[in-house]
Formats: C-alpha cells, sequence, structure tokens
C-alpha cells in the first residue's frame, strides 16, 4: 500500500503498510500489516485484520494500522529500540516435520464412563499396532474459552497463553485425530466444546503457514437416550470441525441407550468395531 523512510541519526529504517485479502477465508477479511525494515533485516510488524472490530467498536482495520504506523513515525524520533522489542517480527515456528502421531480427545468429564471405555479401546488398537498415542482429557485442563478476537489471524497464534497451546501441538504433530464425546443436552460437554472453538487458532495457523495435510478424524460417542437421532447433533458439530481444520472423517462409532445400559463394555462387539476402525485409521 505504502511506504515510508524515517531515519534515526544515522540509521535509516523503511516503514511498510501492506494490505492482504483474506476474503477466501472469510468474507471481505482484509489484513494489514506494518512493518520496520533496516536493509534487509525486519525489526519490528504489527497486524491487525478487519474482523478484530465488533459492531460496536468505533474503529477499523485499516485506520488502526495507520495510527499505529503514526504512532511509530513519532516514537522513532525518540527511542526506535522500544517499539522493535514491542512488536518482535518472529512469527512462531510451527516446525514442517511430517504429522505422524495419534491423539485421542476424551471429552467426558467422568474419568470412568464410556468416553473412557472407549478411548482406552482405541489406544489399546494403537498400541497393538505398536504405535504410540496421547490421551487428553479437557476437563482436567486450563482452557479459556475463545473470546472471538480474531487476532489468531494476524499471528496464527491464541491470545491465550494455557493448556490449549499442548492441545493443538498435539493435533499439528498428528496424522490420526480421535474424538470420544457424550452427548451432553444435544451438543458435546463444556470442556469439550472449549477445545473446539479455540481450534480456531489452529484453523489461523494453517491459512498463514498452511499444513502437510493428510489428517484423518474418527468420532466415538455415546447417549443416555435411545435412538441415533441423538447423535444428530453430535455429528453435526464434530464432522464440520474436522473439515474445517483439513481433517478427512474416517468413521464413527455411535453407541445409544447408555443410561439403560450403564456400562458400554457388556455390549457384544462394540469394542471389536472401536478397534477395526482405529486400525484402518492408522492403516489409509
Ligand atoms: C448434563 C448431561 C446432559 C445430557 N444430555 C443428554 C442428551 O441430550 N441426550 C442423551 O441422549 N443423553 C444425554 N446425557 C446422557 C449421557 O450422554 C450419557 O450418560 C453418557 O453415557 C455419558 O457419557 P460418559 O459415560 O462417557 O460420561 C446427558 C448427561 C448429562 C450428565
Amino acid at each position: 500500500m505504502e511506504e515510508e523512510v524515517v531515519r534515526y541519526g544515522s540509521r535509516e529504517f523503511v516503514l511498510t503498510l501492506a494490505r492482504e485479502d483474506f476474503s477466501s477465508v472469510y468474507p471481505r477479511m482484509m489484513r494489514y500489516t506494518l512493518s520496520v525494515r533496516e536493509g534487509d533485516t525486519v525489526h519490528a510488524v504489527f497486524r491487525t485484520n478487519t474482523f478484530e472490530y465488533s459492531p460496536m467498536v468505533p474503529l477499523a482495520a485499516e485506520s488502526a494500522a495507520r495510527d499505529k504506523k503514526t504512532a511509530w513515525v513519532r516514537g522513532f524520533a525518540s527511542d526506535p529500540e522500544a517499539i522493535f522489542s514491542a512488536y518482535p517480527p518472529d512469527p512462531p515456528d510451527k516446525g514442517g516435520t511430517p504429522a505422524n502421531g495419534v491423539v485421542i480427545i476424551q471429552g467426558s468429564p467422568r474419568p470412568d464412563g464410556n468416553c473412557s471405555i472407549l478411548a482406552g479401546w482405541a489406544a489399546d488398537a494403537v498400541r497393538e499396532a505398536g504405535r504410540t498415542v496421547q490421551i487428553m482429557y479437557p476437563h482436567d485442563l486450563d482452557i479459556h474459552c475463545c473470546i472471538g478476537c480474531y487476532q489468531c489471524y494476524n499471528t496464527g497464534t491464541c491470545v491465550f497463553d494455557d493448556d490449549m497451546k499442548g492441545i493443538i501441538d498435539a493435533v499439528r504433530g498428528a496424522r490420526l485425530l480421535i474424538i470420544c464425546s457424550p452427548v451432553y443436552t444435544n451438543t458435546v460437554p463444556a470442556g469439550l466444546k472449549l477445545v473446539i472453538d479455540r481450534m480456531q487458532a489452529y484453523h489461523a495457523e494453517k491459512t498463514l503457514y498452511g499444513d502437510l495435510g493428510g489428517k484423518k478424524g474418527i468420532l466415538f460417542s455415546v447417549a443416555g437416550r435411545k435412538g441415533e437421532p441423538n447423535f444428530s447433533c453430535i455429528t453435526k458439530v464434530i464432522l464440520p470441525f474436522f473439515r474445517n481444520l483439513g481433517i478427512e472423517p474416517a468413521g464413527q462409532v455411535l453407541i445409544d441407550s447408555t443410561d439403560a445400559v450403564r456400562d458400554i463394555r457388556i455390549l457384544p462387539g462394540r469394542n471389536d468395531a472401536v478397534k477395526q476402525l482405529v486400525t484402518k485409521g492408522l492403516l489409509s
């Protein structure tokens, strides 16, 4: 969009304001990047995007970026290093190694319920295939809810530094992601929903930096009530969640009537169905 040369003593800096069109990600989303260069060295970067500004905020991304530029030009007169340390340029290193792990997210708050049994069967299948598996329990973790700030589309990283970082690291390194979820009030339990919403940061990371693809996702679910329609809410949440992250759905096992059954281990064939699906997912 524009460039401006600013001098500080004998040093010469170039401030650049650029606009990127992200409308393929979200309708009319634009990202503005203000950067400071000295020769080939980038000293500072500030990014902002149009989705950061909610309807009642009297600010817009472009004017915020221009205001920042004005402030930086003024700041250069006294202390450029203060700007450099406040706006470091390096994007986070997301690593480029091929994803080969297996991650199970056990979404029930009950550590010894039917979803834990499903997670255990799935983990056994992974280990029997000679692979390692990581089981994560959102309800035991410190995960803030997504606040819809959209700042992850500036940096590829969430503004909250909590246990979600470990989940995103695990999913980034996974080739197979397995979700175990009970039906809670016609959706997933709150802890799992926190994870799903906070995965927006991983979607942003993939959008900004790309990924190697090839991930598969399997769903295991239990519902207290009788009948397949009780799972329509779960599949409506989990399958788009997989697809949004470029994870190809690779099957599901849904077990209803758990309020009557109580313990799914008494049901014939369920352990085998889970293990077969996981084994197939590992091979594909
Ligand atoms: C808060 C809460 C909400 C629930 N909502 C539903 C529901 O909407 N539909 C349903 O079929 N079962 C519902 N259930 C029953 C659970 O899906 C069922 O007990 C399940 O087996 C629990 O999974 P877990 O054993 O892995 O904890 C609910 C249970 C709880 C505690």
